[in-house]
């Protein structure tokens, strides 16, 4: 189905955001892993390879309604395949927007967008403004950092159902500094200039406050007591199976329970209790001077996250830095002084965004690896699932269930549940009839392969590990799974596979680590990447089976290897590298993507698709970014009237000051004066419009 196209395409991306965001992962090798069961051991047990490949995904992984072990699960998928009574009835009121290459944030007629907060504007009461000249860390430290990515809308008080008055908590991911500093030298980087980029980092709590009227707009509180910013030096605790553990160990805490900051911020999700889960995704990048020998089992270890190691006579000559070379000023970055700095990063952290006092803390139990986002159900005992992707080529999808009950109202208990439970790996499959069939498996030291022999020697092991654990197990090998979402309204639970140039068409015996297709990854060369559903057996979250589908193949919809739910790909919008996804009220997919640019040649979007009834994959483009920004978020206010999005790195691709490249973007303040700069942007429905809700 593929065969015409090349199996690797030359250039991933554009090379700033490979640089800087997660350390030109691209460009490397997949980072070593066990050649793990894929297509050719699945078709054996399925469909043979020649009649899945002519027949395509679309027919081959349509689950059938007969034959499937999953009781209930057949109950649950047909309701997502029709409007059923008991739902919301579906559908988007807007007028899709065209695909736009424009430099600016576009939406459709009807609507307006204003920017809430822009990197450098004032978070903490007291907060100096932006002064591009003269920015200090202590000032950055205090206003609204660098990349936002991950939005999540907190309600505040009854007063008007929890719409007026909100907390928003957002993620910094990384910082550009070529963009973000009028003379940065990346072969010299001053102190300030990295103290600026650690105090961009982390995340920031915005109060916010609708205004009157039927202009459905929010602006900042600065005066309010529930601003904060956290950066990449902020004390945190670690918690779980892994705190205190001999690997989590360094000389600023022998204890292995406090950590300072939490780096790379990706996406996240939120808890039924009223905290944030914000997570950590390509930590390695942030450490220097790697150097072990090879017979050391944690060079395996690193390796597999994505570190290269050098000799010693490399690292004497300086050739063994971190592209930011943060362990020029602080050595808790260089791997040679500070040898386990580098196993307190990679988790999900969880803040609570209405006590300012609150101490993060990193949840060890839901695992170390490259997270994207961590979203929760509760499981039909009253129990807390969390579902995360790991955000790399050929890695996998996780589920965490706690152990114990989440008790509404009971803050200190509740806060608890993410230290105790089982964290889960998935194995995507095919029935004997040609459904998509899937297994949970436990990642449990002393079960199965994950033994002391194989380096396994407590639970601890298999968590700061967990790439490792979940390759013994035979997981299945993701299209770089991003953002891992239930739909509230369904049960459904959708996967955005973001993209990987890297899969081929068969498996080569030469090359392990580059897998060929399986019907969970069924294009080769995938750069549009797609997007996977799931209901889990008897519709609960503590299952360990689930019935799986294809929902989308991303592209353009003139490709016939494209795939809409069915519906007629000459009606869609095209969409390519789904990334984030967030629910309307009504059970709708809202799709953010990074990378259409590179795939289908348009500025990222956000998407909307009806996931049931009629209208079933009917994928709409309801806004679009400035130049060489990544669309982020998204997230509603709980009335659906108000959208934000999150425009990350507008302009990357350029340097700043340099007349030879300089930033493909002027977005938001179109002075040459000025860099562009990531903002935090909301979208309502105009006054002269008349009903203003935006999802249905
Ligand atoms: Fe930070 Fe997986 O995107
Ligand atoms: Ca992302
Ligand atoms: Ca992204």
């Amino acid at each position: 189905m593929t065969t015409s196209l090349p199996i690797f395409s030359a250039t991933p991306g554009s090379h700033e955001t490979c640089r800087w965001k997660c350390g030109d992962a691209c460009f490397s090798q997949v980072p070593n892993r066990s050649g793990n069961e894929t297509f050719e051991q699945v078709v054996a047990r399925g469909l043979s390879r020649r009649s899945f490949l002519k027949g395509g995904i679309a027919s081959a992984i349509v689950l059938s309604t007969a034959g499937s072990v999953l009781t209930g699960t057949e109950r649950a998928l047909a309701s997502t395949g029709a409007a059923a009574d008991v739902v919301p009835r579906p559908g988007l009121r807007f007028t899709p927007i065209e695909p736009t290459v424009v430099d600016d944030v576009v939406v459709p007629r009807g609507y307006d967008w204003d920017i809430l907060r822009k990197w450098g504007d004032p978070v903490l009461p007291g907060a100096p403004e932006w002064d591009f000249h003269h920015q200090t860390a202590q000032a950055q430290a205090a206003q609204f950092g660098y990349n936002n990515d991950y939005v999540a809308f907190f309600s505040r008080g009854s007063a008007g159902n929890g719409n007026r008055h909100g907390l928003l908590w957002v993620n910094h991911e990384y910082t550009n500094p070529e963009l973000m500093f009028p003379d940065y030298d990346p072969d010299q980087p001053t102190r300030e200039q990295v103290d600026i980029e650690m105090a961009a980092h982390g995340g920031s709590v915005l109060q916010i406050k609708r205004w009157n009227g039927r202009y459905r707009g929010y602006r900042h509180i600065q005066r309010g007591r529930f601003n904060r910013r956290i950066t990449a030096e902020t004390p945190m605790e670690i918690t779980g199976p892994a705190a205190g553990a001999e690997r989590m160990r360094t000389s600023y805490d022998p204890t292995g329970t406090m950590v300072r900051g939490m780096l790379n911020n990706c996406a996240g999700g939120t808890t039924p209790w009223g905290t944030v889960l914000t997570c950590e995704e390509n930590f390695d990048q942030y450490f220097g001077n790697l150097s072990l020998p090879e017979d050391d089992p944690l060079l395996a270890i690193h390796e597999r996250y994505g570190l290269e190691s050098f000799t010693i006579e490399e690292l004497e000559a300086g050739l063994a830095t971190s592209e930011r070379k943060w362990e020029w000023y602080h050595p808790r970055f260089d791997m040679s002084k500070e040898p386990n700095e580098i196993f307190r990063f990679g988790w999900v952290v969880e803040i609570n965004p209405y006590d300012p006092d609150f101490t993060p803390r990193k949840r060890t139990a839901l695992g170390r690896f490259k997270h994207e986002g961590a979203t929760t159900r509760l499981t039909d005992d009253g129990r807390v699932a969390v579902y995360m992707g790991d955000d790399e080529r050929f890695d996998y999808i996780y589920k965490f269930v706690s152990d114990g009950q989440y008790v509404e109202g009971d803050l200190s208990h509740n806060l608890d549940l993410l230290d105790s439970g089982t964290l889960y790996v998935a194995k995507f499959d095919v029935g004997a009839t040609g459904e998509g069939i899937g297994t949970w498996m436990p990642l449990v030291q002393g079960e199965g392969p994950l033994t002391a022999e194989n380096g396994f020697a407590s639970q601890a092991d298999v968590l700061i590990n967990t790439r490792g654990a979940a390759d013994l197990l035979g997981a299945t090998a993701m299209d770089r799974p991003e953002d891992i979402q239930p739909n509230p309204v369904t049960g459904a639970v959708y996967a955005m596979l973001t993209n990987n140039t890297d899969r081929r068409l068969v498996d080569d015996p030469e090359t392990p680590r580059y897998q060929g297709v399986d019907e969970a990854n069924p294009r080769a060369d995938n750069r549009w990447g797609h997007v996977i559903e799931w209901v889990e057996a008897g519709d609960d979250a503590a299952a360990t089976a689930f019935a799986w589908r294809i929902f989308l193949l991303c592209g353009d919809p003139d490709d016939p290897h494209t795939y809409f739910a069915g519906f007629p790909p000459e009606l869609v919008s095209p969409i390519a590298a789904p990334d984030n996804v967030m629910f309307d009220r009504r059970g709708n997919v809202w799709i953010a993507t990074d990378g259409q640019p590179r795939a289908i040649g348009f500025n990222d979007a956000f998407h909307a698709v009806p996931a049931f009834g009629e209208e079933r994959g009917h994928v709409q483009q309801f806004l679009s970014v400035p130049k060489g920004a990544e669309a982020c978020g998204p997230e509603l206010s709980p009335d659906n009237q108000t959208l934000f999005c999150a425009v990350q790195h507008p302009g990357e691709g350029g340097v700043f000051g340099s007349p030879l490249q300089p930033p493909v973007s002027d977005w938001p303040d179109r002075d040459p004066g000025l860099p562009p700069r990531p903002s935090l942007v909301f979208i309502y429905k105009s006054r002269t419009a008349t009903g203003y809700r935006i999802g249905t």
